[in-house]
């Protein structure tokens, strides 16, 4: 109920202004927003990769409605491709970066499906020649089937570019039968965002029995899973199933994301695990900080706490 109240505040308008007006409210953002410059999200990318750790950098930005913004979050994606290079950071995808479809056009009245597809293709191209990959993020469920058709499309020539499950779809097992091909990098992750009962399951025990189900296809298969959860039963459970398909650390990986278990990412990586840690940044932190929020009775008192404090 809670989460659902959170998740309709996460795209309304004047919740947004309100929310981001409150100077408290920064404290609570850099708990999970790496800065807002490419400088703040270099430096924090290479005190991860100090650590041991991966990363994959996502521009904050979403629901884009201007062709120019769809570029302009595109030329950000390519400065910040060039800035990973110069830096030593992206070779061997040790800093890959994570795009939204809707950021870069997707969601644009009539050509939005080859908007989001011409710039994905602009920022895989820098990214090949950077020496990294790319990820394209899963957003609400009336963008999967367009999302899915543009990584198909793009993989023809980018093979690497990999791919999001939400395991809370109904139609998530499904989708991982058919991305469980040699190469394909498949993100699998919980889901974010709202969706109908007759599109999303309903409980937390089924979404994660879902996670279960999608993470044996994928770790049973030839691809390259990216096992992303904070979830300690359900990390239990891959690390078991990666043993018993006979995987070795170098064959899939973990993610998590930034300000979140730092303790375990640590722990995971100490014990040989491939741990890829998702880094936002950027100015426009409003609709991923409200989805943080949701999935935690913990995050909202941490930012209630942080909002009375100021006082
Ligand atoms: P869940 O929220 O159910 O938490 C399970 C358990 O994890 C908790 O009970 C607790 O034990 C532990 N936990 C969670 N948060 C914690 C915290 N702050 N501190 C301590 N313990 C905590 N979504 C999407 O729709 N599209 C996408 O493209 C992506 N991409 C993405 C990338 C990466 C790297 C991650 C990690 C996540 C995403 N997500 C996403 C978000 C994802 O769908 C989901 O909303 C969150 O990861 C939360 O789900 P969990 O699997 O962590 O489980």
């Amino acid at each position: 109920m809670l989460r659902q109240a959170l998740l309709a505040l996460s795209t309304s308008g004047p919740a947004r202004d309100a929310i981001m007006a409150t100077p408290a409210t920064r404290s609570v953002v850099a708990r999970f927003v790496a800065g807002e410059t490419i400088d703040e999200a270099l430096e924090v990318t290479a005190s991860l990769a100090a650590d041991g750790r991966l990363v994959t950098i996502d521009f904050l930005g979403e629901d884009t409605t201007d062709p120019a913004q769809a570029t302009a979050v595109t030329d950000e994606y390519v400065r910040l491709l060039g800035r990973l290079s110069e830096a030593g950071l992206a070779a061997r995808g040790r800093a890959e970066i994570s795009v939204k479809p809707t950021a870069v056009g997707l969601g644009l009245p009539g050509s939005g499906e080859k908007t989001a597809l011409e710039n994905i293709r602009r920022v895989a191209a820098a990214a090949r020649n950077a020496g990294t990959t790319v990820t394209v993020d899963m957003e609400d469920h009336t963008c999967v089937d367009a999302t899915l058709r543009l990584v198909g499309e793009l993989r023809a020539d980018f093979p690497d570019l990999g791919c999001v499950i939400q395991s809370y779809l109904r139609r998530s097992a499904d989708d991982c039968r058919a991305l469980a091909v040699a190469g394909s990098r498949v993100r699998l992750c919980k889901g974010a965002y709202q969706a109908p009962d007759g599109v999303a399951l309903a409980s937390k025990a089924e979404v994660d029995a879902s996670y279960a189900r999608c993470l044996r296809i994928l770790l049973d298969g030839p691809g390259y899973p990216m096992l992303a959860t904070h979830d300690p039963r359900l990390i239990k459970i891959a690390a078991a199933r990666a043993g018993l398909a006979g995987r070795d650390d170098g064959s899939f990986e973990y993610q998590m994301l930034y300000g979140i278990r730092p303790a375990e990412q640590a722990r995971l990586a100490a014990s040989g695990a491939q741990v890829r840690v998702y880094v936002p940044y950027g100015s426009d932190w409003y609709g991923y900080l409200v989805r943080r929020l949701a999935e935690r009775p913990a995050n909202l008192m941490f930012f209630l706490r942080a909002l009375s404090s100021r006082r």
